[in-house]
């Protein structure tokens, strides 16, 4: 499954970043947006995901995150996301860039992630600098939220469609890619940008590219190994290896 070469990298390798998308929460029971069982099949997201919506129709822009939310509530990390904990101690300097705004890689323990686009459980206002943390946004559960400071609207704490990506954790995100050894890119169809790159400056940078999908992405032909099947049965036996190099 694993190559002798993978092997000799992350023997040597001090730093690793690693990519994660929805496909790494799948077998928490979080649906992925593209793809047989995706969100997007039921749902017009690029419509409802919108500014637009909040402002035009918040009480289906909000029962649409509420439901959201409540599929999240029900769930609970994966072994996947339990490796990516434990194999943070083996790497001087490692990095872990997420797409997902689901809070699973916190929740499973890890310390520092650079959230690309947003934790859904914070909910924030859309006016004020008035925010509500990611534990305590999970009992905001139904109705449209009103700012207890200034009154306006207020919205989940992720990435619309439109929105700018936060400035200061991508720019982070870019240059633990540009600076690693071993890149890891697990469970993302690689077709939103500006994430889609970071394997990308990585490997224009001399990293070894490992890729970990169910299926071959556009990434794929770029990847100097794609280890095919479910994150949550690779990224555990990849961590016991890594036990054993280092
Ligand atoms: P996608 O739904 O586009 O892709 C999920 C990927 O996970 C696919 O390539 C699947 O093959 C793979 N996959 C599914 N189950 C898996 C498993 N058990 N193990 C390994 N791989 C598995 O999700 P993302 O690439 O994360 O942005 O989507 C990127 C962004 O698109 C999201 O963050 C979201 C959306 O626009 C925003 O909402 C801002
Ligand atoms: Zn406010």
């Amino acid at each position: 499954m694993f190559s002798a070469k993978l092997f000799e990298r992350l023997k040597h390798a001090y730093s690793i970043a690693i990519l994660t998308g929805a496909g790494i929460s799948a077998e928490s029971g979080v649906p992925t947006f593209r793809g047989k069982d995706g969100l997007w099949n039921n749902h017009d997201v690029k419509q409802l995901a919108t500014t637009k919506t909040l402002k035009d129709n918040p009480e289906l822009f909000w029962e649409f995150y509420h439901w959201r939310r409540k599929i999240l509530l029900d769930v609970a990390p994966n072994l996947g996301h339990y490796a990516l904990v434990d194999m943070e101690k083996y790497f001087k300097d490692f990095s872990l860039i997420t797409q997902n705004v689901d809070n699973l890689h916190f929740q499973a323990g890890s310390k520092s992630v650079y959230e690309l686009h947003g934790n859904i459980m914070k909910t924030v206002c859309t006016s004020c600098d008035y925010k509500i943390s990611e534990k305590a946004g999970s009992s905001v559960k139904k109705g449209i939220p009103k700012c207890p400071k200034c009154g306006e609207i207020m919205r989940p704490g992720i990435i619309l469609f439109g929105d700018s990506l936060p400035e200061q954790t991508l720019q982070k995100a870019q240059e633990a890619s540009a600076g690693c050894e071993v890149f890891l890119s697990i469970g993302t169809s690689g077709l939103v940008e500006p994430a889609a790159t970071l394997p990308y400056i990585a490997k224009g940078n001399g990293a070894y590219l490992v890729e970990i999908n169910k299926e071959k992405t556009p990434l794929s032909d770029s990847a100097d190994e794609v280890i095919l099947g479910e994150s949550g049965k690779i990224l555990p036996m990849l961590f016991i290896n890594i036990e054993k190099l280092k």
